[in-house]
């Protein structure tokens, strides 16, 4: 295949991912981030803030082609003003100061965007009526980057687990295991298969397939937060005596059916294959 160039602006953990998938494909991929010198190797990093537009402008400048953008970034702050700046603000100012149009845009998105409470299965068709300020503005920005008049993805992440990301475990590990009633479920997906969804959707694109507006990427099997803690204490050997309400953020069950009819193979399709490979 010919080699093509994927711009990752905020090439953080996911981006990072997606960019080593991309490279050992074969292909050139720039990293946009602040700290460049944590990109691994392949990723060509171009240091620049996305909130500051005219330094930017003058980073992006040296990038003489480019086929496909994917904005992965996330924000420093967990306020609105922080998500703004991140995900809407810096967007925008990355396509101003791109010198020219990518071909296709990718935008890693959440499933914070759907408000749903009561168990639903929500798809991609799903209505989105969030309640809380993270996932408003994540649905602003889904709505600019369709309105940019180029082919867009939306790839909405559900909990992303993975190296480095030891929340849960810590969590559990510490005597918190979620009770059985009221009842939550839990999405999650392995940081590898955020990575080789995107790598699937952007490899698409460069075969001529037909690639959708959105997709949910979440593995197989919602589960309730009871199961994944109390199979994690039995993992860990830890106590499973002491039960405290877990972060309460809805409770629904998201549908990865589009994505898999696109021919993607979940390395890690269940939360016990995916905790198996971070605890043993
Ligand atoms: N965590 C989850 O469970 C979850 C769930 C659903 C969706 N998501 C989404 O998944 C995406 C990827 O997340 P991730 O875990 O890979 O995040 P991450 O590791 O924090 O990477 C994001 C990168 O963005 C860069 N960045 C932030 N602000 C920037 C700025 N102003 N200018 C330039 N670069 C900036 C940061 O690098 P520097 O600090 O070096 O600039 C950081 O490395 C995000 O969009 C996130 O919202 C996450």
């Amino acid at each position: 295949m010919q080699t093509k160039t994927i711009v990752i602006a905020g090439c953080g953990d996911v981006g990072s991912a997606i960019g080593q998938l991309l490279n050992k494909a074969g292909h050139k991929v720039i990293g946009l981030r602040r700290n460049i010198n944590q990109l691994p190797q392949g990723i060509q990093g171009i240091s620049a803030d996305l909130t500051q537009l005219d330094a930017l402008k003058q980073s992006l400048k040296q990038i003489e082609q480019y086929d496909i953008l994917v904005y992965a970034a996330s924000a420093s702050t967990s306020t609105e003003e922080g998500y703004r700046s991140a995900y809407v603000d810096g967007l925008k100012n990355t396509l101003a100061a791109l010198p020219m149009t990518p071909s296709h845009l990718f935008f890693t998105s959440s499933t914070g965007v759907y408000h749903q409470n009561d168990h639903s299965w929500v798809d991609e068709e799903s209505p989105c009526e969030p309640q809380r300020f993270s996932g408003q503005v994540m649905l602003e920005a889904e709505q600019l980057l369709h309105a940019q008049g180029i082919p867009a993805t939306v790839v909405r992440f559900s909990g992303i687990y993975g190296p480095g990301r030891g929340y849960l475990i810590n969590k559990v590990r510490e005597g918190n295991l979620a009770p059985e009633s009221p009842l939550q479920y839990s999405n999650r997906i392995h940081r590898d298969d955020c990575a080789g969804v995107v790598a699937h959707l952007v490899n698409r694109v460069f075969e001529g397939h037909p690639v959708d507006k959105c997709y949910l990427a979440s593995d197989d099997h919602p589960c309730s937060m009871h199961e994944i803690t109390h199979w994690l204490a039995g993992e860990l050997n830890a106590s499973m005596q002491s039960k405290s309400v877990t972060r309460f953020s809805g409770s629904k069950r998201c549908s990865n059916k589009r994505l898999k009819e696109s021919g993607y193979q979940f390395i890690y399709p269940d939360f016990k294959t995916g905790y198996k490979t971070l605890i043993n």
